[in-house]
């Protein structure tokens, strides 16, 4: 009775583990999850007071497929001001998230058949949505030691004659690693000599960067902007991830094709959040810098705590809001309970179900021998959770 296409799919890892995580919880047990994907702090008031204005002023309406002509003004004059970058409000689909937005997208562009170069470790979606486009994901390995970040040989040797797109993905989910200028421009410079590849870059974590500037591969490499797709939206950056507001910018072909599946599949987003992004692109930054603030504290403090552990290793991430530690040291071995943990997810289902934290297993991202761990938490569980996280770890012999 399924097709083929929904049986080629994954679940999502992360949702799994989170679900699993609250289903502990509400059984009673003692859990501490950093395993979501979405900051812990409540939307900014004048956003929230935008959406309850729309309410009251009976903005109920449908927008356009593409989204209200304001916001897509507002989100132009942004990407000017905040990446320098050149869009019309009709090079910007609004969507139901930057998840949707790269699916429609992906759906727009990819043929059975084409490859879509994917960076491991990568967001858990984009191998899933080439899939759904009958695409195929070609992995891209990256090591520890440069930070999980692809370098221009590995770029070089990925590509082929069937190879239509890549998604690349900065500050990045799951590692919070963020490529400079001089790294995305030697990836551009690769990218210039093969004139038929998309390019997707995800940037939904711009304003989570802790060292220095967001930097698009368009700010390194503008030659490719008749070919890229820039994804972005509101979940992260101002804690709207239950508002489901995104939206691509891009080439006017894309964006046709885009919008035309839009309006087929879903039209635009609801109208109140629409207002409340309207009030995210135009009112004060304050409170989102003061998130970022508390982000990069918790980010201090985390790396400092995981490198205390013993046969733990972390880098210091640039951004989003995630640490990626390499815990292979791990695997293979048995916990003091004698249980066998062979994969990271055998490690993450371990710490979750002995020590209650839950983090997601590297193994869902494409990197065996990590775990994500987000820091969207309280400082206090954050302690809580790290002590637990140890104790977890120093029980495996
Ligand atoms: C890298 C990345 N891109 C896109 C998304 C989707 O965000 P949205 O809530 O806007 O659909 C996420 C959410 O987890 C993400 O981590």
């Amino acid at each position: 009775m399924i097709s083929k296409r929904a049986n080629r799919l994954s679940p999502s890892e992360t949702l799994k583990i989170t679900a699993k995580a609250k289903q502990m919880a509400r059984e009673g047990a003692s859990v501490i999850s950093l395993s979501a994907g979405e900051p812990d702090f409540k939307t900014p008031a004048h956003i929230c007071n935008a959406a309850i204005d729309a309410i009251t002023d009976g903005f109920h309406g449908y927008t356009m497929n593409t989204g209200m002509p304001e916001l897509r003004e507002a989100i132009s004059v942004k990407l000017k001001k905040d990446n320098n970058l050149d869009y019309a409000a009709d090079q910007i689909v609004l969507s139901n998230g930057a998840k949707q937005s790269i699916g429609f997208s992906i759906l727009a562009t990819i043929n059975p058949g084409d490859e879509v170069l994917i960076p491991a470790p990568y967001w858990v979606s984009y191998p899933e949505m080439v899939k759904m486009a009958e695409g195929n994901p070609k992995i891209i390995k990256t090591t520890f030691a440069n930070n999980y970040k692809l370098t221009p040989d590995q770029l070089e040797e990925a590509i082929t004659n069937k190879t239509k797109a890549i998604i690349l993905c900065t500050p990045s989910n799951p590692t919070g690693a963020c490529y400079t200028k001089n790294e995305l421009k030697a990836l551009g410079d690769i990218l210039e000599k093969h004139p038929d590849i998309i390019i997707f870059s995800d940037e939904i974590y711009e304003y989570i960067v802790f060292d220095g500037e967001h930097t698009s591969i368009l700010n390194a490499s503008p030659a490719l902007k008749d070919r890229t797709v820039i994804i972005n939206g509101f979940s992260k950056g101002f804690a709207m991830t239950g508002w489901r507001l995104g939206y691509m910018a891009g080439p006017k072909t894309i964006v046709a094709a885009m919008a035309k599946i839009q309006s087929q599949e879903t039209s635009a987003p609801s109208s109140i959040s629409q207002k409340a992004g309207l009030a995210a692109y135009t009112g004060t930054m304050k409170p989102i810098l003061e998130m970022r603030e508390a982000f990069r504290e918790r980010r201090d403090f985390i790396v400092h705590a995981l490198r205390e552990i013993n046969g733990v290793e972390c880098f210091t991430p640039s951004g989003a809001f995630y640490v990626f530690p390499d815990i292979h040291q791990f695997l293979g071995r048995e916990t003091s309970d004698g249980e066998k943990i062979e994969t990271s997810t055998d490690l993450c289902i371990y710490l979750l179900e002995k020590h209650g934290v839950a983090t997601v297993p590297g193994d869902a991202f494409g990197e065996p021998n990590g775990l994500r761990i987000s820091y969207a938490a309280s400082m206090e569980q954050l302690n809580e959770a790290m002590t637990r996280f140890k104790n977890g770890l120093s029980q495996i012999n």
